[in-house]
């Protein structure tokens, strides 16, 4: 390290942006220096490889086109423009919703009606040939997967989709590569330099200590976190599966490449970059190694260098923990943010909870007051995703309730697996029967209990528990997220699980189901029934920012029946049942005042798995009333 005091502003190597990054890096380069300082300050070199970063960054930032400028431009300074209450995200993968990037467009209409302001492709990075966890073994950050298409179809496809109002979204996979990558296979050959990009251990002693901290992320399917390399005659880290090789951050080699390759797809077209597996990426040993302090300093660090470099730019955590951890990763202040977003796997583990137990209360306890967080900041809530439903995060908030963890999720599994009488859902234990309180596999369709060839009444009463998911999901703040052929209801892939020894999350990653998709859009049959509940739940949120602005306040409301969920949103209130039993009951008082006083305020009975709703708004209250079996109730004034 330098003894000289040194500025990054005043320093000799003054990076040369363009001017109006260079105004943000004289504000910010200090502040950014010090985080860098806190992770590589040990390292003599830090002076230099500093100036050196900024001068890769400088040289990224000018390379930025004219259509890229502009937005940097207009969003330097207001990251809200990610957590609009108007944006709705969209997750699927490039060859499943349809043919590679270059085929995308044939989605636009579905994305339009659905109200889709941010689409996720799913890695589509050049990926390790064999088995790469759906492209999450990344090989080369620096070029598109040819299957899926090619560089310039990316650039072509994110322009075209900013045109029409979307944002694309891409995951940095950044805590670990594949083993195929140059970095791995020079390192596995003994390349000194790229043997410091990864964690080694010496000895099977130091894993078996090492692992004895660890909790394991494919318990069944990828045992261990080490992986042993013969050629090295040791082990490398490998949290997820074994051709998975963890990066060390504390290499500040690791984290140059990182970004730069991260500016280099920002110059492409990405605006969000979903930081996967983001409480993974700083070890230190003797600790569960999880959502450490410097993943949090290298997540500022990030987000310091795009808000100079590329503030048109985005970061999403994926932090799947408990929720009082996640919330860290929006950052402690609004002097030191991290992710401007963060998904909320607890309220999607507690949706399904709460629906399999026909009892509210896991769902509001995990709905608490969260913490102030940096402006612009919001949560991705989602019913599903391309991931399993890992039952663990629940564990902070059950334990708070003083229900039992175990039996809890037992229980729950039984019903959403249709494994205990009464169970309803088609869905999988994640990693094997033996454990399912490890996680749940399946579509939401096949979990809420469609089938293919199911009756009118059966599929009436799973389309109730699929609407009131996606109807909590769209009511509370945060952005609502659709994964991939929910839309359309489908099912689980038909893919013979006990034949393969694959992973499960195939389950529910079906290839779109074309045939469906385009009655759904014709509004033809069930898969239109499905489609018009996301649609019209998203024009509602629209209709209710036109007259509201902020979406805000949200609460919940009290005094209701175990099963029921109150909410209150801006000028709506809600009520949702979560029990399969009708439930009699009147609108809280307090909902009354927040909203206006009801026309009828007789008892409203709601059917097993039921909405109710209470608006002034006749655009939104037009909108619910489209709802399978919703009552709306539209409110005047006393
Ligand atoms: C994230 C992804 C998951 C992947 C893992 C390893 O959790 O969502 O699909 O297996 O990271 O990259």
């Amino acid at each position: 390290m330098s003894a000289e005091p040194h500025s990054a502003a005043s320093g000799s190597g003054v990076p040369r942006f363009k001017p109006a990054a260079m105004r943000r890096y004289l504000r910010d380069g200090d502040k950014l220096r010090a985080v860098l300082l806190s992770l590589y300050g040990a390292d003599p070199g830090f002076d230099a490889w500093f100036d050196n970063l900024m001068a890769d960054v400088a040289a990224l930032q000018r390379e930025r086109v004219a259509e890229l400028l502009r937005l940097d431009a207009h969003r330097a300074g207001r990251p809200e423009w990610v957590s609009a209450p108007d944006v709705i995200v969209y997750a699927g993968y490039a060859d499943r919703l349809a043919h590679g990037l270059a085929d995308i467009d044939r989605r636009l209409d579905g994305l339009h009606r659905l109200g889709v302001r941010v689409l996720h492709l799913l890695p589509f990075l050049t990926m390790r040939a064999d088995e790469n966890d759906g492209g999450f073994a990344v090989s080369d950050y620096g070029r598109v997967e040819p299957h899926l298409g090619t560089n310039a179809d990316l650039n072509r496809l994110a322009s075209g989709l900013r045109l029409r109002g979307i944002s694309l979204m891409a995951d940095m996979v950044l805590n670990h590569v594949a083993d195929t990558h140059p970095w791995a296979t020079a390192a596995r050959a003994g390349d000194p330099d790229k043997l410091g990009y990864f964690h080694w251990l010496d000895s099977a002693e130091e894993v078996i200590a090492c692992e004895s901290h660890l909790a394991q992320v494919f318990p069944e399917q990828a045992p261990g976190n080490f992986t042993f390399v013969a050629e090295q005659q040791r082990w490398v880290w490998t949290t997820f599966y074994p051709y998975q090789w963890d990066l060390n951050f504390a290499n500040p080699a690791v984290f140059r490449e990182i970004v730069l390759a991260m500016l280099r797809l920002a110059n492409m077209g990405i605006e969000i970059f979903r930081i996967d597996a983001a409480s993974y990426i700083w070890k230190d040993l003797g600790t569960d190694c999880k959502d450490r302090p410097h993943a949090h300093t290298v997540l500022r660090a990030l987000r310091l260098i795009t808000d100079i470099a590329v503030p048109a730019v985005a970061l999403l955590a994926e932090a799947i923990t408990g929720k009082a951890e996640i919330e860290r990763y929006f950052g402690d202040t609004r002097q030191s943010p991290e992710c401007s977003l963060a998904y909320e796997p607890c309220l999607m583990a507690a949706l399904w909870m709460s629906l399999a137990q026909g009892d509210a209360r896991v769902v509001r306890a995990v709905m608490h007051a969260t913490a102030r967080r940096p402006r612009g900041s919001a949560w991705i809530n989602y019913v599903r995703c391309h991931d399993d439903i890992l039952w663990d995060v629940l564990r902070p908030d059950l334990a708070q309730a003083g229900v039992d963890f175990d039996s809890a999720v037992r229980a729950a599994a039984g019903t959403l697996h249709g494994t205990i009488p009464g169970g309803f859902g088609h869905g999988v234990s994640s990693q094997g029967e033996t454990r399912p309180l490890h996680g749940t596999s399946g579509m939401t369709a096949s979990l809420s209990g469609m089938a293919p060839e199911q009756s009118d009444a059966d599929f009436a009463v799973a389309l109730r528990r699929f609407t009131l998911l996606y109807a909590v999901v769209y009511l509370v703040p945060g952005l609502p997220l659709i994964h991939s052929g929910d839309e359309i209801g489908q099912c689980n892939a038909d893919i013979d699980l006990a034949a393969c020894e694959c992973d499960t999350r195939w389950l529910h990653r079906p290839v779109l189901d074309d045939a469906e998709y385009a009655r759904a859009l014709a509004g033809e049959g069930r898969s239109a029934a499905v489609f018009a509940v996301l649609h019209h739940l998203g024009r509602l949120r629209q209709a209710l920012l036109i007259t509201e602005r902020d979406f805000l306040p949200f609460r919940q409301l009290d005094g209701l029946p175990t099963g029921v969920l109150g909410l209150v949103r801006g000028g709506l209130a809600a009520l949702c049942n979560f029990s399969p039993a009708p439930v009699t009951l009147e609108w809280p008082a307090d909902a009354l005042e927040a909203v206006g006083r009801c026309h009828d305020d007789t008892p409203l009975t709601l059917p097993g798995y039921g909405l109710a709703f209470l608006t002034a708004d006749t655009v939104a209250a037009a909108h619910l009333s489209r709802l399978p079996d919703a009552q709306v109730c539209t409110a005047v004034s006393p």
